[in-house]
This record gives C-alpha cells, structure tokens and sequence, in this order.
C-alpha cells in the first residue's frame, strides 16, 4: 500500500492509474478509523479497481470552540486497519498542503448547510464541502463513498456534486452500529464510561420515533417527541435538535409521508453526538 503525503504524489498516482483505464474509488476520512470505515474501504475495494483512502483532519470544517486540537489522530493504527481493508493508498497531505498561505477558495453549498447541525457548526459544512472537492481535484475518483451517519453531509456532498457537474458518483453506506445500536463515530472514544452506557439512548430514541410513525394517528411532532423523551431520560444531557425531514430537501416534514429521515444531535458532556434512521411512510 502507498503512503501518498502531497497532492502532487496522489495525482500523479490517480494519472497512472486512469492512463491504464482503472476504476478508483476514494473513502474520504478524518482517520481515527473504525469499523464503520473498514465497512466503506470493503465496499470500495468489492466495486472499484483501486482503492485511495483520504487521512485529513480538516482544520475548516471545526469551529474556534470545537474539538479540531484533540481530535484523536492515530496513522500508523490507520494504515494497517487500510492495509487490511485492501487499500492500495492513504493519501494524508499536511495542512500548508491543502491551505497553503494565501488561501481563499471555499464552496457554500447553500440552504442544506444552514439546517440541522448547520444551526450549531456554522461554517462546518463550507469546511466539508471545500475539503472533500479539493479531495475530488487530486484524487480524481470515479466512486466515492461516504457514510450515512453524517446524513446531512451526504445531502450536502451529493447536492455540490450533482450542481457542480462532478464526474463523480457519491455512494452512501449504511451506518454500522455497536451491539446496542450506538452508531460508530471517532468522537465515542470521548466518552467517558458512564455517558458510554448512557449514549444508548440516542438510537433507542430514534427507534421509538419510527415505531411512533407507524402507529394509527401519529403525527410529526408526536415522532419527534417520542425521539426527545427517551434522550431526556439520560442524565445532563442537552439537545440540539430532533427533526424529521424530506430526505433529499432536509425540510421539516409537514406529514407524515414519503421517504423521511429522523435526526437529532445531542451532547453528553463536551462530546456531540449525532444519529439518523430512515422513516418510510
Ligand atoms: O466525514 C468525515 O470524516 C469528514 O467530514 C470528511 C468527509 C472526511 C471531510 O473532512
């Protein structure tokens, strides 16, 4: 497997491997990989003829008060879980390389962005979307893939894509869980053991709210609020938000019909947490 630490050595790379008609596929990450990650490299390696998988810890997309400084960073543990995974590179380019001094190009992917966890993270998402192009720029991929946990990111990547003309096809992947349904994220190794037991409740919440929709006179809101009781019964904790929206406009749903999505961002101590199920009416 290669390491790739430049732009220039990555697209130097993805040339090659066009000029001989192959088919890349790129999972872009922050690196703490886990196994929800392991799940998007299998799936690129079982569809695509190389494999690149993005290491950055984007400095754009944390805000001032933000986790940016103690994200957990851990590359050697991250190319073997890559290796084994059957990547053929990790591209992982320092900060001057992707925000060199002077630097002033950001893509607003507008609407979409200002909802859900936009109202918390300003800026997040112009990060995200800036970021993950310039990734399409160097690594030129055919497939990409991305995971459905960060729901709104997905909306937001494939909106950018498809507006921007991107020779580029996003595929979501479903989100894999632990054994109690609590969604894989590099930020779970903030918890401490207790708000561990505790962060349970997010997607037994969102699990409540889908057998809510499907009982005789359910509305919205009664979604929803089933979603808030069950959070709320864990101890300090506060939540963001809990919405139920149109799965392509991220809009409130008015009823309930159609293909929605039920989300909600919470905090448990200094660590934010964020989840989503399909409702399907
Ligand atoms: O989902 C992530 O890890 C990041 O937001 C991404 C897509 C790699 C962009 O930095």
């Amino acid at each position: 497997m290669i390491l790739a630490r430049s732009p220039s050595m990555m697209r130097n790379l993805a040339r090659r491997w066009r000029s001989k008609n192959l088919t890349i596929g790129l999972v872009p990450t922050m690196g703490a990989l886990h196994a929800g990650h392991a799940s998007l490299i299998r799936r690129a390696r079982r569809e695509c003829d190389r494999v690149a998988v993005s290491i950055f810890v984007n400095p754009a997309q944390f805000g001032p008060n933000e986790d940016f400084a103690r994200y957990p960073r851990s590359l050697p543990q991250d190319r073997r879980l890559c290796a084994s995974c059957g990547a053929d590179a990790v591209y992982h380019p320092g900060t001057q390389d992707v925000y060199p001094a002077g630097y002033r190009t950001f893509v607003e992917v507008e609407g979409l962005s200002s909802l859900l966890c936009g109202r918390f993270r300003p800026g997040h998402f112009r990060g995200v979307a800036t970021v993950v192009l310039k990734l399409f720029q160097t690594v030129v991929p055919h497939r990409a893939y991305f995971g459905e946990k960060d729901f709104q990111q997905l909306a937001i990547i494939k909106r950018m894509s498809s507006d921007l003309h991107l020779p580029v096809k996003i595929v979501g992947c479903p989100t894999i869980r632990e054994k109690d349904g609590l969604a894989l994220s590099s930020r779970n190794a903030y918890l401490s053991p207790e708000e561990r037991a505790q962060a349970r409740r997010l997607y037994a919440g969102l699990s409540r709210g889908v057998e809510r929709a499907a009982a005789a006179g359910a509305k919205p809101e009664s979604v929803t609020q089933a979603v808030r009781s069950e959070i709320l019964a864990i101890p300090g904790v506060s939540i963001d938000y809990v919405s139920l929206v149109d799965e392509n406009t991220l809009e409130d749903a008015p009823r309930l019909s159609g293909r929605l999505r039920l989300l909600a961002a919470i905090r448990l101590g200094k660590t934010r947490l964020i989840d989503n199920v399909p409702v399907i009416c």
